[in-house]
């Protein structure tokens, strides 16, 4: 069954104790409120990860998850970051494909879909990231580019794996820009990407999978966003980065 959540990618932001600091009081304000089916991810920095799984143990619906993760399992790579790590950190999920990762450290489809697999493998959820530049959306190409996106990230999946990950749409021109996609355009491509997963894996898998949408997701949008049938709920940038504006957004949930 699709899960419906409200997730926070704090990027580069906030140091240790301001980190942990923002994890504790989000449970506060939404302990009781998540459940299996309505969860809370937070996605901090990976120095914050041990501590603030620790903090979210005990209530139900509440996860943690890394930003990224490498692609191999280990070895030398100075400053990376394995799958393995970030589970045994007591993390549950990775964002895999955030535009920014693609754009400043130029991760291409390959890569990506090897990073799903490491992360998999792991036992972690990814969440896979997709979207359209601004510059190719007006040119018409949004479906062609997002489809391709997961195609080749994901596609090379056996069906009973493609279940266990969520998709984030994030057109890349709504991201930091205060600029949101409307509804209707938000919710034409979530319909349009569910349809690619069923048309490959079926219509039970396709339905399976959550898909949110990120891209200025603030308190003032995001009911309008999450009325939207194929929109399960949104990953969530600068407005992450504080707890009331956090709780907003997930009371639109
Ligand atoms: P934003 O970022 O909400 O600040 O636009 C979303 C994201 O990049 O995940």
């Amino acid at each position: 069954m699709r899960k419906r959540i409200v997730a926070g990618n704090w990027k580069m932001h906030k140091k240790l104790e301001e980190g942990l600091s923002l994890a504790r009081d989000i449970r506060v304000r939404l302990e009781g409120r998540c459940s299996e089916g309505k969860e809370v991810i937070l996605f901090p920095p990976f120095i914050h990860l041990a501590g603030i799984a620790r903090l979210l143990e005990g209530p139900t619906g509440f996860h943690c998850g890394a930003q990224n993760c490498h692609h191999k399992t280990e070895g030398a790579y100075t400053g990376e970051i394995s799958a393995s790590m970030i589970a045994s950190a007591g993390a549950s999920h990775v964002i895999v494909g955030h535009s920014e990762r693609r754009k400043y450290f130029g991760e291409d489809d390959a890569l990506l879909a090897a990073k799903i697999d490491r992360a998999l493998e792991e036992g972690l959820t990814p969440v896979f990231c997709c979207g359209e530049t601004l510059e190719e959306r007006e040119s018409g190409r949004q479906f062609e580019i997002v489809g391709r996106q997961i195609r080749k990230a994901l596609f090379h999946l056996p069906e009973e794996k493609i279940r266990k990950l969520h998709i984030a749409y994030e057109p890349v021109w709504a991201i930091g820009t205060g600029k949101s996609a409307s509804p209707e355009a938000a919710s034409e491509m979530h319909a349009f990407i569910r349809s690619e997963v069923a048309a490959q894996y079926g219509r039970e898998s396709a339905e399976a999978i959550s898909i949110l949408y990120g891209g200025s997701v603030k308190p003032g949008n995001a009911a309008g966003l999450f009325a939207m049938p194929d929109i399960d709920g949104g990953l969530i940038g600068g407005a992450s980065l504080q707890a009331a504006d956090f709780e907003a957004i997930f009371n639109a949930l």
